[in-house]
């Protein structure tokens, strides 16, 4: 998840100037495990059918660890070779720029703390299982891989270009993609974004309920739609395949950010009849 403007950021004796901290992988307990191993096998257990084959292929590939949280250097070394990709650890939320920045590089910063007992199925702040079990496997996938970097690319262009004006556009575009992406896989909507995969209650509701509105992929109609973070959502989106994301995001924002600065923003749950629904 990322919405820095919504949080403090921390505060962190050892945090270099780009926010980054060691992981510290020494100073986790037994406890901080073993929440690890329950949610990992809970999710991976829920996400079977439900997650896409690119997601679920991934988990396998990189060998994610059951039993023990993730040592990022050890991932790094798997991605390097995949896709070019190193996981770096930040304390927690980190300025919008810092983290453009980051994903231009390729390095995809990972909180190092895990929540605690008491907010197993839910937090609203990202902690290691959200952005490593969520976002970490696709990274090994190249398509979605390239399409994380020209995100990244294209975040710190946005704010030379505009500062924090156009933003709220690609913080849309990243949370109904990245977070909250859907799509068709052999003929069957499954789930591809971290938000929905790091969850329990939504990796359910997203494709059994008939609540939300599923919408195919349209990026003027995602850039200016409304969405909340504390609640599940009420509009997804829905792409074919990462190809389609990664060439329908290559065309030069500056005059779409005008266009859709004009067209004003579209309210969450909001239809227009222009939409094209699954
Ligand atoms: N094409 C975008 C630009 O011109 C860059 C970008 C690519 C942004 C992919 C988001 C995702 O700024
Ligand atoms: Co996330």
């Amino acid at each position: 998840m990322h919405n820095a403007s919504e949080f403090y950021y921390p505060e962190h004796p050892e945090m270099k100037e780009d926010f980054t901290i060691n992981q510290d992988y020494h100073k986790y307990k037994k406890d901080h495990h073993a929440t690890w191993k329950f949610l990992y096998e809970r999710q991976s257990k829920l996400l079977e059918g439900r997650a896409c084959n690119a997601y679920m292929d991934a988990l396998k590939h990189l060998d994610f660890s059951h039993e023990r949280i993730p040592n990022f250097d050890d991932f790094s070394d798997k991605l390097m070779k995949a896709t070019g990709w190193q996981v770096v650890a930040v304390p927690g939320l980190i300025p919008d720029y810092t983290f453009f920045k980051h994903l231009s590089e390729r390095k995809f910063p990972v909180t190092n703390w895990i929540r605690s007992q008491h907010q197993l199925d839910y937090l609203q702040e990202p902690d290691i299982f959200h952005d490593f079990f969520g976002h970490v496997p696709l990274l090994a996938n190249p398509v979605f891989a390239d399409y994380m970097h020209a995100y990244g690319v294209g975040g710190v262009r946005a704010m030379d270009l505009g500062g924090e004006r156009y933003l709220k556009f690609l913080a849309r575009l990243y949370w109904f993609t990245v977070e909250f992406g859907l799509m068709i896989d052999d003929g069957n909507l499954r789930i591809y974004g971290a938000g929905i995969v790091s969850s329990k209650g939504e990796s359910v509701y997203c494709l059994d309920s008939e609540v939300p509105h599923r919408i195919y992929f349209d990026i003027k109609r995602i850039m200016r739609t409304e969405y909340v973070i504390d609640r599940f959502q009420e509009n997804y989106f829905v792409i074919h395949d990462f190809k389609e994301l990664f060439n329908e995001t290559k065309q030069d924002f500056e005059p779409l950010y005008h266009e859709v600065e004009d067209l004003g923003d579209i309210a969450m749950g909001e239809k227009l009849t222009t939409d094209m629904k699954i």
